[in-house]
């Protein structure tokens, strides 16, 4: 769906992500028509993300709940178990973007219950997933990723590891955890890969630490820089006119501020889940003393809202180095 309308200073972001008449649905199209009647279209109903209706703000504690019940510690020591069974050494640059989208999605598999053996699959299948639910996707990309959701399902009706038990208590209804827990490996994989990516190349030439150069990348370069809203009826936005129905673009950086996290219901309750992941992410690859060429050439990822860079092998004669 095409968005013509845009803001861009940092008052009529945060009017936009506070509007009572701006939904993160069209009021028509709860769910997206090409994923009717597939088994992404239950999943995507039940997402956080995706509803404003009187059960997301308590839908949204519950996973806020569930999330802070586990230490920066927890997820830091888990982040590095899962790593090292993700990567002993790294000798492409595929292998490196590979690591960068799967360290999120095995940690959260490592917290709610997936088996290791089962991991290369679902990294697979969260990828197909991502690409159905994110705007933009193709006719292709929607049916693998709704293929994809089906089999993410059955995963997680057999999950039993300590976030799913703790998102199932918290939320008090089984199958509403097992398509929020889908979800959160929707929201924690395109972002996070993008957050380790983009401080990877800051590393390559500046020389604070991978901290400070984290928040220096989410202010600055936030890894997914927009969101949309669309308005529920003939509203105002920024002093201007909207139609009801009409999408709008929604800059997550402003010059006065970044929104790396967004702003308002649908703030993102896994901030300090991504910063965490991302720290012990690069300290662990920094260890294995990678060789540094493997940063050389990357593209931006396809996609309308996310900022990651995808490291490849330069074939002979190949200057496209990337633009950073
Ligand atoms: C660097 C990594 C991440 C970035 C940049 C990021 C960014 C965002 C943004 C901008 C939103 C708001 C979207 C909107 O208002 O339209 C959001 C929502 C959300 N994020 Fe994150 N996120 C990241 C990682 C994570 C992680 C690791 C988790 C979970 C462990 C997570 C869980 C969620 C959830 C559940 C929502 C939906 C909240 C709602 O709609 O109420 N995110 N994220």
């Amino acid at each position: 769906m095409a968005c013509p309308f845009s803001v861009t200073s940092r008052q009529a972001v945060c009017e936009a992500l506070t509007h009572r008449d701006l939904g993160v649905r069209p009021a028509h199209e709860p769910v997206p028509p090409a994923l009717l009647a597939t088994p992404a279209h239950p999943i995507f109903a039940s997402l956080v993300r995706m509803r404003d209706d009187g059960v997301q703000p308590e839908l949204k504690a519950a996973i806020g709940a569930a999330l802070d019940s586990f230490s920066e510690d927890d997820i830091r020591q888990t982040t590095i178990k899962v790593a090292q069974q993700l990567a002993t050494r790294l000798s492409t640059a595929e292998q490196l973007t590979r690591f960068n989208y799967s360290l999120p999605i095995c940690l959260l598999a490592e917290m709610l219950g997936v088996a290791v053996r089962q991991r290369d699959a679902l990294v697979d299948e969260v990828m197909d997933f991502v690409r159905c639910i994110a705007p933009g996707g193709s006719t292709q990309q929607m049916i693998s990723g709704a293929q994809a959701a089906g089999k993410l399902q059955i995963r997680m009706q057999q999950a039993d590891g300590p976030l799913f038990l703790r998102l199932s208590l918290q939320i008090g209804d089984r199958s509403l955890a097992e398509a929020n827990a889908i979800g959160l490996f929707f929201q924690a994989c395109e972002g996070t890969a993008g957050l380790l990516g983009q401080t990877l190349l800051l590393m390559s030439h500046r020389s604070e630490s991978a901290e400070y150069l984290i928040s220096e990348v989410l202010r600055q370069t936030p890894p997914i820089h927009t969101t949309r809203r669309f308005a529920l009826r003939d509203t105002q936005l920024d002093g201007q006119a909207l139609v009801k129905g009409q999408c709008v673009t929604i800059p997550l950086k402003t010059a006065e501020e970044s929104f790396a996290f967004g702003y308002g219901v649908h703030q993102c309750p896994g901030s300090h889940w991504a910063k965490t992941i991302a720290l012990a992410g690069i300290d662990y690859l920094s260890a294995l003393n990678f060789d540094p060429s493997l940063l050389s050439y990357f593209r931006w990822r396809i996609s309308q809202n996310a900022h990651v860079p995808e490291f490849y092998t330069a074939k002979e004669h190949n200057n496209d180095c990337g633009d950073f």
